[in-house]
């Protein structure tokens, strides 16, 4: 039998993003989870409004959505804990230069999409930012022999809110718009 547990959003796990943003010429990263696909070319990142990262994310900014592997864990927990109006988190991963000579991608991240900020959805405490994927970077061991990206390679790693924890990815289990083929 369930139990009500309340007014929980249940909508997890997510993945675990590093935005990378450039505030008065300096990068900064920050860890963001609370992330959708709105339609198949755009995103939507939920940011509170009190971090230092929504600074850049104006309109028409390019920024970088980097996923998260096993190995890159503690950096990307520790831009999760300081801000970067106190503590200049630049240096916390290797980056190199994106499509506009600026806009920081992770080198050590198995996937990075250069995204374009086209939109803000403001609520009282968050700026929810619509992002237009550009460009997508995926390491090429992490895609299969017709050239899509294997996500059994990228596995990149999620997030749950409920008890604030990492968790792995897993494996294949099916296909999609096949399975239903042997529902009776
Ligand atoms: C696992 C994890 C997930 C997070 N997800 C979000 C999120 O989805 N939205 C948000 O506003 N803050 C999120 N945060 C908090 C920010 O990453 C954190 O406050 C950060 O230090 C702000 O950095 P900044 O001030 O340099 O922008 C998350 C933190 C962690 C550790």
């Amino acid at each position: 039998m369930k139990k009500n547990v309340g007014a929980v959003v249940g909508l997890y796990p997510t993945p675990v993003t590093i935005i990378g943003t450039v505030i008065d010429s300096r990068v900064n990263w920050i860890n963001i989870a609370h992330v959708g696909i709105i339609a198949l070319d755009r995103i939507s990142i939920s940011m509170h409004k009190s971090h230092y990262s929504n600074q850049g994310l104006t309109k028409g900014n390019l920024v970088s959505v980097n996923l998260v592997s096993e190995k890159m864990l503690a950096a990307a927990d520790y831009v999760g804990m300081v801000s970067g109006a106190k503590v200049d988190k630049s240096k916390v991963f290797e980056y190199e230069s994106g499509s506009d000579g600026e806009v920081p991608l992770i080198k050590d991240s198995p996937l990075v999409m250069e995204c374009r900020v086209v939109d803000n959805y403001k609520t009282e405490s968050h700026d929810h930012f619509i992002l237009k994927v550009e460009h997508t970077h995926v390491e090429e061991e992490n895609l299969n022999s017709s050239g899509k990206i294997d996500y059994e390679k990228v596995r990149p790693i999620l997030f749950e809110m409920p008890t604030r924890t990492y968790l792995k990815t897993g494996d294949v289990v099916g296909k999609c718009w096949s399975e239903g083929k042997n529902y009776k």
